[in-house]
């Protein structure tokens, strides 16, 4: 098949270059690896009615920002999509992505924190196959099943990488393939194993394992749960408020730093000294217990079990004025629309499904003064803004975090204040 030339004019959101035919008219292309302001030879890999998908074959005329590869693994790894972009230039490109997914709706994009792009990575979900030619443990090829097999990943908080690269030596107590979730608290690391049931043999064997840096492995195989050493670790507190309670197979941002940052933001922008507080997707309390400082009061829920009970649990341990409940957002939310509740401020951090249509309508019935909606998914986030703008709110501010530098992910706080509130 021919190569076609390709000029690149943006980044769409997961990170593919965006580009049309140097000569004549055609389909957009979307490029993986290729970069805004270049030129390259692509070669088709699926054709749609809109668009095509291509692959990189050679960069004819390369962008300022791209670099070589620091990553021996790279080429063949998908857990890094933006090795080859300069790490400077990373958070500057994603403020661009989200700008042009909110297109349509005037704000500005702030870039509010870029952390450094290696050694960060404090929680992971790393793959695992055995086979005859030997086991592999790493991440998954790009847009592929396949599992490269990494000896060190330079992103990965390095604990975490030592603690994960421990399982070598028990390949013959696990399945012929899974996954391995990992937590660091920087120093000490506990590991998740899903789908592995907790035999005495396979326990003993993790045992063996623990040390001053894993210090925890928790098994989960349908309904049997085990674990030796320690389950959880304590990890974000601050001297104004209080660790949160996470293990291996909780919600958990990848950055501690970029978490921090998140935290104050989020803070910053409820404003909700003295208010009452509407918390949706609040996971182990991540920003509950730091809005529950000063709120009157946050009622936070979450449909993880776990998270809800180690919620429950620093709220009474902290006396905080918290009520968690286990729920989920897209029940509660219609109901309290419908019975005219009310709460001044929402704060909602949803996977990447976002609130939907339905759910954004009755958030914006429910929040009286302000909504602080985090998200990881820029698509999601246009669709429910769009409503929100709609149904009585403006933009107030876009703040852009780079908590996963290297990867194309990226996660952006959105301000919403009512035109009626305050
Ligand atoms: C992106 S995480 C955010 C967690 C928390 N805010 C944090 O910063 O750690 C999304 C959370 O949504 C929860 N979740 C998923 N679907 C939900 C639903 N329909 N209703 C409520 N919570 C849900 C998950 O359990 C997870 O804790």
């Amino acid at each position: 098949m021919s190569n076609t030339r390709i000029r690149i004019r943006a980044l769409a959101h997961g990170g593919d270059g965006i580009g049309n035919l140097v000569e004549g008219d055609g389909p957009t292309w979307f490029v993986p690896g290729a970069l805004p302001q270049e030129v390259v030879e692509a070669q088709e890999v699926r054709a749609a009615k809109r668009f095509t998908q291509g692959r990189l074959v050679q960069v004819v005329e390369p962008s300022p920002a791209r670099v070589e590869p620091p990553c021996p693994y790279a080429e063949s790894c998908g857990g890094c999509q933006w090795q080859h972009v300069a790490p400077i230039k990373q958070p500057e490109f994603k403020a661009r992505i989200v700008a042009d997914q909110l297109r349509g709706l005037e704000t500005g994009v702030r870039v509010g924190f870029a952390g450094p792009e290696f050694g960060y990575r404090r929680r992971a979900r790393l793959h695992y196959r055995r086979a005859e030619s030997g086991f592999a443990l790493g991440f998954h090829a790009p847009r592929s099943r396949e599992v490269v097999d990494v000896a060190q990943c330079p992103v990965l908080d390095p604990a975490l990488d030592v603690a994960a690269q421990k399982l070598r030596a028990v390949a013959g107590l696990l399945p012929a393939s899974g996954e391995v979730l990992g937590l660091s608290d920087g120093t000490r690391v506990v590991l998740g194993l899903p789908r592995v049931k907790p035999s005495p043999e396979v326990l003993e064997g993790l045992r063996a394992l623990l040390d001053d840096t894993l210090v925890g492995i928790e098994v989960r195989g349908g309904r049997q749960r085990g674990h030796v050493g320690q389950r959880l670790l304590e990890v974000d507190g601050t001297p104004r408020w209080p660790a949160v309670r996470l293990g291996a197979f909780s919600f958990g941002q990848a950055n501690a730093a970029g978490n921090r940052a998140l935290v104050e933001h989020v803070c910053t922008r409820a404003e909700a000294d003295g208010l009452r507080v509407l918390e949706l997707y609040a996971g182990a309390g991540n920003f509950t217990r730091a809005l529950a400082r000063t709120a009157q009061r946050v009622w936070a829920s979450d449909t993880d079990h776990d998270a809800i009970k180690t919620l429950q649990g620093l709220a009474k341990a902290e006396d905080l004025p918290i009520n968690a409940k286990r729920q989920s957002a897209t029940n509660l939310l219609p109901k309290l629309a419908e019975s005219r509740s009310t709460y001044d401020v929402i704060v909602l951090d949803p996977p990447r499904a976002g609130l939907g249509k339905e759910g954004m309508a009755a958030a914006c019935r429910v929040a009286t003064q302000r909504i602080v909606y985090v998200s990881c998914d820029p698509a999601t986030l246009a669709r429910d803004l769009e409503v929100a703008t709609e149904r009585g709110f403006d933009i107030d501010d876009v703040t852009v975090f780079d908590l996963m530098p290297m990867t194309s992910h990226v996660e952006v706080v959105v301000t919403l204040r009512s035109r009626s509130g305050g």
